[in-house]
């Protein structure tokens, strides 16, 4: 078996990697052995990442309304892979142009799996929007009081792993969530009681949200972001799923977990 991690230095991909010893690692600054450029904005770096692979984790351009014409380039090349596994999200559904569309590509290779999970707790540690929020003590959405069953990267990585391994494709979607829905001020206030730190939420209209994610985020993905909050207010992340404990034999960790880990180290 020889796997490629698109985005294997990211938020999945870096957990991933140590569970398939001999993976490539697609990235755009190779520094390691294990490492191979791939670009998805330059398409000249996808047959050289892809030749010799069976097996491809699959992280679509990140930040980019409409990502399916990359992907569909770079599929068209690997028509000798035997396996993708694409990681989607819980949020976007099947459509015919953008993020959407891009499961419809993957289920046109022999072997594949799309991973569809619930919002990352990573987002509250890091460079994320959310993650500033926490250091500042406001935590700013346009949630409202709608619940997310925040997921950890290690466990979408477990099962991404399962799904690259196993010797049966799971040829299926896996709606990916963590073990509790929780509203932003519900996760604030676990920060609050394990770190002691105040943190607290607000919630902005979509439109407030919107003008606040533009001024770092092109404009056309600044209105998705903020759209996909307005469905967050409607109840369209407010389940939980036993994926990450059907498929990988453990349970999901708990956000009060996460944040007792990231705290402490
Ligand atoms: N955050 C969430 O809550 C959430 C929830 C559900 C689904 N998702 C999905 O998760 C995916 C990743 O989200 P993330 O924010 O955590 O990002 P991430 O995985 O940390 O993304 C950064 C990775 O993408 C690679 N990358 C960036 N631009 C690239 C390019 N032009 N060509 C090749 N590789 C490139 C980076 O590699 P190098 O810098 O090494 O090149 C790095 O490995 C997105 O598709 C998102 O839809 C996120």
């Amino acid at each position: 078996m020889s796997a490629l991690i698109i985005g294997g230095t990211g938020t999945t991909g870096r957990l991933l990697a140590p569970l398939l010893p001999g993976a490539r690692i697609g990235t755009r600054k190779p520094l390691h052995d294990n490492h191979v450029r791939f670009d998805w904005d330059d398409p000249a770096t996808f047959d050289g990442a892809v030749d010799g692979v069976d097996r491809v984790y699959l992280i679509p351009p990140v930040g980019v309304a409409d990502p399916a014409p990359a992907v569909e380039s770079f599929l068209s090349r690997a028509r000798h892979v035997r396996r993708v596994v694409l990681l989607s999200s819980s949020a976007v559904p099947e459509s015919t142009t953008g993020m959407g569309a891009l499961p419809a590509l993957v289920r046109s290779m022999p072997e594949w799996a799309v991973l569809r999970p619930s919002w990352f707790m990573q987002n509250f540690t890091g460079d994320h929007v959310v993650a500033a929020g926490v250091r500042d003590g406001e935590i700013v959405t346009a949630t409202g009081d709608g619940r997310v069953a925040f997921i950890d990267a290690a466990d979408i990585a477990a099962v991404a792993a399962r799904a690259l391994t196993d010797p049966l494709p799971h040829n299926t979607d896996h709606l990916i969530t963590g073990p509790q829905a929780l509203s932003y001020a519900e996760a604030a206030a676990v920060i609050t009681e394990v770190t002691g730190r105040p943190v607290r939420h607000r919630s902005v209209s979509t439109e407030e949200l919107t003008e606040r994610l533009a001024t770092g985020l092109p404009r056309e993905f600044a209105t998705i972001l903020a759209r996909l909050d307005e469905d967050i207010r409607g109840g369209a992340e407010d389940r939980v799923t036993s994926t990450v404990e059907d498929v990988t034999g453990r349970p999901a960790r708990s956000f009060r977990d996460f944040v007792s880990r990231t705290s402490t180290g």
